[in-house]
């Protein structure tokens, strides 16, 4: 099966098709996203918080993030795979190219992902010129979060907003094919929806994006360290997972765990010939 290719994601633009992505970091998840037919599933360096127990998204290296994408990547058959750029793989452009290309080669992604610096238009642009999909992230940008503040909303006062509208032109014009809008006014993410051709993908940003993604692990109620509020909890699998490890818990305790239905059992005219102690 073909995996959902960038004009796809570009058409839903001009149809008004909502975009949907989700994050992944290891296979069984990244399986089930992919049978729920969703577009992009992006290997996100939220890794960092939700997975490897770090404080900062900017923790993470090309060596963590390949080894995800790997396994995200052996479950992927449908939607568009992307690699998150990890802090410091994408300074130059020549670095962003090669470590680009590892996504690419040994992750089997299909594009990748960079947040916005000064001067990452250069960098956007070459990646692009290697033939590798890009995708930018202004706004909140998590990697550089102690620039601005934390992480919080960005773009509040006119000037601010102004900025983050000139850097979404700019990435566009470097030839991104698509932008996360991350925790910005919903009025200020309108108005980059409105004015690029390329597809927004707001998170924190509203719902006048073309699209909306979304930290799995902070929709599956599996994270619970902090609570952005834009985050929306639909299932609550931290009780689930509790419940159910309770249980296991009693159940072993009281000898309820395992029964004859989950244990094996041998011919009893072959126990009879079983020696204890005897050689092999
Ligand atoms: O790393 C991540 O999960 C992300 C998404 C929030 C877009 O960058």
């Amino acid at each position: 099966m073909a995996h959902i290719s960038v004009k796809q994601i570009l058409q839903k633009k001009i149809t008004g098709e909502k975009i949907v992505m989700l994050t992944a970091y290891d296979y069984p998840l990244a399986a089930l996203l992919d049978e729920s037919g969703i577009d992009i599933i992006l290997v996100g360096d939220s890794l960092a918080n939700v997975v490897l127990g770090l404080e900062f998204t900017n923790q993470v290296g090309m060596t963590e993030m390949i080894h995800h994408a790997k396994a995200v990547g052996r479950a992927v058959r449908r939607a568009m795979l992307e690699g998150d750029m990890p802090y410091g793989s994408y300074k130059t452009a020549a670095l962003a190219v090669k470590n680009a290309k590892r996504f690419v080669t040994e992750a089997v992604c299909g594009a990748v992902k960079i947040e916005w610096f000064p001067g990452c238009e250069k960098v956007a642009s070459a990646i692009g010129k290697a033939k590798i999909p890009v995708m930018g992230h202004v706004g909140l940008t998590p990697q550089r979060a102690s620039e601005l503040g934390g992480l919080k909303l960005q773009g509040k006062e006119a000037q601010a907003a102004g900025a983050i509208i000139r850097q979404a032109k700019l990435l566009e014009k470097a030839g991104c094919f698509s932008i996360v809008l991350e925790c910005i006014p919903a009025q200020v993410a309108a108005m980059i929806t409105k004015n690029l051709r390329i597809p927004t993908i707001g998170i924190g940003a509203g719902a006048n994006c073309d699209g909306q993604v979304l930290v799995t692990y902070d929709l599956l109620g599996l994270f619970t360290r902090f609570h952005p509020k834009f985050v929306k909890q639909y299932v609550n699998l931290s009780d689930e997972i509790k419940k159910a490890v309770g249980q296991f818990f009693s159940e072993v305790k009281t000898g309820k765990f395992p029964d004859a239905e989950h244990s094996f059992s041998m011919d009893p005219q072959e126990l009879k010939k079983v020696k204890v102690g005897g050689h092999t």
